[in-house]
């Protein structure tokens, strides 16, 4: 059982709560493959999706794992609610809550969003990604998808590249993974790994052919441009060439290495289109496995009293 209301982040999981997330999505993903793929599990409960960053993948999936849920299910406009005539986020929130919210799904831009709501409510709170710090369930979909393929977690070697340090899929994945047991390495230019580098229990590579040698899972990043508000590299061009994962580059990796992506990806920039679209990418089976483990998130948090 997860012991908390609230998803806030990986970080305030243990092994165990993430193993029996994990084992639940198992489960609905089974539930998934039946030709009625609906069951009235959380019937009479409401999400409602707060979004205030772009999405396709979470708000999408997080939709359609509600409904496969039975509960009624509300995709919140920021810009056409009273947010724009200057209610305070916690207003809104409470205003969410007393219209019968169980869940809020909340996307923000700045860090720490979550965790304020979680304080103020007591519908459960899902951090569906804040700011730099983390995004829980990506994190999980990730961990559901190597477990998929590979025996196990444990001892495998994950190399992440890139923009480790504006990445919050990043750091709920080195929370998770190290969790469970792997070794994590993290690929790319010093400017992009995170201030507090030291604290975290990974192995830093700035050379791309080093970093991947080996290893058994290639996660790569979207340079989040958006976060970025200086030239933390040269040019585009410089980073593909220094950094991108491409075909040739695979090859030093385990010959069954698995490539992920928590998109959006951009071709011809973190990745090229021959690793994207090859057969050792799981990208899109990572979108398919982020309905499972939403629809166990959701079950397991609804178990939840205060
Ligand atoms: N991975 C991810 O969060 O994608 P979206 O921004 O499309 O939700």
């Amino acid at each position: 059982m997860i012991k908390s209301k609230d998803l806030l982040g990986i970080k305030d999981l243990s092994a165990e709560e993430i193993i029996r997330i994990l084992d639940t999505a198992a489960v609905f993903k089974d539930v998934l493959a039946r030709d009625i793929k609906k069951v009235p599990t959380l019937r009479g409960k409401t999400v409602v999706n707060v979004f205030f960053e772009p999405s396709t993948r979470t708000r999408t999936s997080f939709e359609l794992a509600a409904k496969r849920l039975s509960t009624d299910v509300v995709n919140f406009s920021v810009p056409a609610s009273s947010i724009a005539k200057g209610e305070t986020l916690k207003d809104t929130a409470l205003t969410i809550q007393a219209l019968g919210a169980d869940f809020v799904v909340i996307r923000h831009s700045s860090a720490g969003v979550p965790y304020f709501l979680s304080r103020v409510l007591k519908a459960s709170v899902i951090n569906a990604g804040d700011g730099s710090n983390e995004h829980p369930t990506q994190a999980l979909l990730d961990l559901f998808t190597i477990r998929s393929s590979k025996e196990n977690i444990e001892g495998l070697t994950v190399a992440i590249i890139g923009d480790v340090a504006h990445s919050r899929v990043a750091k709920s994945n080195i929370y998770g993974l190290t969790k469970l047991g792997a070794k994590v390495r993290l690929i790319g230019p010093p400017t992009l790994m995170p201030v507090a580098i030291n604290n975290l229990p990974v192995d830093i590579y700035n050379s791309m052919e080093e970093g991947i040698r080996g290893a058994d899972v290639i996660m790569t990043l979207r340079i989040q441009l958006e976060r970025q508000n200086r030239g933390f590299f040269p040019s585009l061009e410089e980073y593909f060439k220094l950094y991108g994962l491409t075909g040739d580059r695979l090859k030093l990796a385990k010959e069954d290495a698995m490539v992920m992506h928590p998109g959006p990806i951009n071709r011809g920039i973190e990745i090229s289109t021959d690793a994207a679209d090859g057969p050792q990418s799981v990208i899109l089976e990572q979108v398919t496995n982020g309905l499972a483990v939403r629809m166990a998130v959701l079950y397991l948090l609804s178990g939840v009293k205060e």
